[in-house]
């Protein structure tokens, strides 16, 4: 087991950006995060799941002239759809840390003046190739045919006076807590992609800043200057629990025990951000967890394509916990997976509609004259898997109990055994409803709406279809 199995649970999703509606990617980080923090609060621990945006920078500000708005005004707006689709998605977020709140900036700027101090920040120049859609300056090896991959777009060649961070000082110490899992980064492979990255090269120093970028944050020792952005959004993920930028105050909370974000910002995480803690002196995350992407038809989804599958569009269809369902089950939790409206669309049918559907309706309709006290509780074990992150594999342990279940109804015909043998009818139904409390019990941190529909049901005998099969 590689979570720390300490008393809080700590756990953030990425601050994504607010220059666009939240898409499915957003969705599927934020969903696991919402199931991992919910699993953890029913484990007793003392949970804080912390979600937001990242607000500043070149690409929100240009996002906002297009729309005809100031830059606050859009990203007010982008900020009420993230909001209001996790609250469509059931999920549950102690915060909604964004980077325009006044005490965030503040912390921010205490942290700038503190490196700045130390001789960690110091003022040079920058020469490179910045993608703005990274926000990221790119080196040669990582174009293809001279474009940025992930955005298709040459980068601009950019020379600039900047602040700089160092990095030198800490690649020594930060290989060496990556290796020994102080600092983990899980899967293995990503660990690998970041310690031969890290053992392959020296670190070259990262500009936190940029010159007439008028949408961030100012250096508190240079008006001229605003911060580059992941400077500003990494540090959400401590201001998000109210720090105000002292180093030696640190919230109770910290550190994470868990950071989920996608393989595209990864580097990132696995360099700047510890950079910036080990030059301040504040203990690292304990774990990263990095997740592929989620392609639509083997591709990744683009406009262009037509391919996109929208949060909104399957929330219309699916519903909110079958929403949270087809997400989680599509694949591996670490791999890219892919999906498409068709399939995902069948598997509904099968998984919801048939199985799960089924076996609620069957349990509930052929049990309306038997009286069984609320068991012990005793949910299907799938802890490790949770351990572990595999998602799609406590999904699979939970649908296999609810296979077997309706199987075992299918067997002993429990409507020929109510005329017949109503000893063995009292029988299998006391079983099959023991075990249907089970199964709502362990869908609970996965599908919250339908574990307490199935409870209800339960209680007042009253059998609601749960899934319409759907088209
Ligand atoms: N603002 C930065 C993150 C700063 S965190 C301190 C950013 N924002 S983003 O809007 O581009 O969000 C990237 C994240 O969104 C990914 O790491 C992942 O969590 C999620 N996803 C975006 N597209 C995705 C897919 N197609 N598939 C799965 N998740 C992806 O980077």
């Amino acid at each position: 087991m590689y979570i720390n199995m300490s008393e809080k649970f700590y756990i953030t999703t990425p601050i994504y950006y607010a220059n666009a509606k939240p898409h499915i990617g957003h969705a599927y980080t934020t969903i696991a995060a919402d199931v991992l923090a919910r699993f953890h609060d029913s484990q007793g621990k003392e949970v804080f799941f912390s979600a937001g945006l990242d607000e500043h920078g070149a690409k929100i500000q240009k996002a906002a002239e297009n729309a005809g708005k100031s830059p606050q005004e859009f990203v007010d707006g982008i900020a009420a759809e993230f909001v209001g689709l996790w609250e469509k998605l059931g999920v549950r977020n102690d915060n909604f840390i964004r980077t325009t709140n006044s005490e965030h900036k503040q912390a921010v700027k205490s942290v700038l003046q503190t490196l700045y101090d130390k001789g960690a920040i110091y003022k040079g120049e920058y020469e490179g190739m910045y993608c703005v859609g990274c926000e990221q300056f790119k080196s040669e090896n990582e174009l293809v045919d001279g474009k940025c991959p992930d955005h298709g777009a040459a980068p601009e060649t950019m020379k600039e006076e900047c602040y700089l961070l160092k990095m030198t000082e800490i690649q020594k110490e930060l290989t060496e807590r990556i290796k020994s899992d102080e600092f983990c980064i899980k899967p293995g492979r990503y660990k690998n992609e970041i310690l031969s990255f890290l053992e392959g090269q020296k670190l070259e120093d990262v500009s936190i800043s940029r010159k007439n970028i008028s949408w961030g944050i100012e250096l508190p020792f240079d008006g001229e200057h605003t911060t580059y952005v992941w400077v500003d959004a990494f540090l959400n993920y401590l201001t998000g629990l109210g720090w105000d930028g002292n180093a030696g105050k640190l919230p109770k909370e910290w550190p994470a025990d868990l950071q989920l974000l996608g393989k595209d910002i990864l580097r990132v995480h696995a360099t700047i951000w510890p950079a910036i803690l080990l030059h301040l002196g504040i203990k690292l995350p304990k774990n990263l967890f990095v997740h592929g992407h989620i392609l639509s038809g083997g591709k990744k989804m683009s406009k262009t394509l037509g391919n996109v599958i929208s949060p909104d569009e399957m929330l219309e269809k699916f519903g909110t916990d079958g929403t949270r369902y087809l997400l989680l089950s599509a694949g591996t939790f670490g791999e890219d997976v892919d999906m498409t409206m068709e399939r995902m669309t069948e598997k509904y049918n099968a998984d919801l509609a048939n199985g799960l559907g089924n076996l609620v309706s069957r349990v509930v309709k052929l049990g309306e004259n038997i009286e069984v006290g609320m068991p012990e509780k005793n949910p299907v074990a799938y802890g490790e898997e949770m351990e572990k992150l595999e998602l799609s594999g406590a999904l699979k342990k939970i649908w296999d109990m609810i296979d077997e279940s309706n199987k075992f109804i299918a067997e002993n015909k429990p409507w020929e055994l109510a005329k017949s043998d109503a000893e063995k009818f009292n029988r299998v139904m006391a079983k099959s409803t023991i075990e249907l409390y089970n199964i709502a019990e362990s869908l609970r941190p996965f599908m919250p709406e339908t574990a307490e529909k199935i409870k209800s049901a339960l209680k007042t005998k009253k059998a609601e279809i749960l899934f319409p099969r759907i088209k």
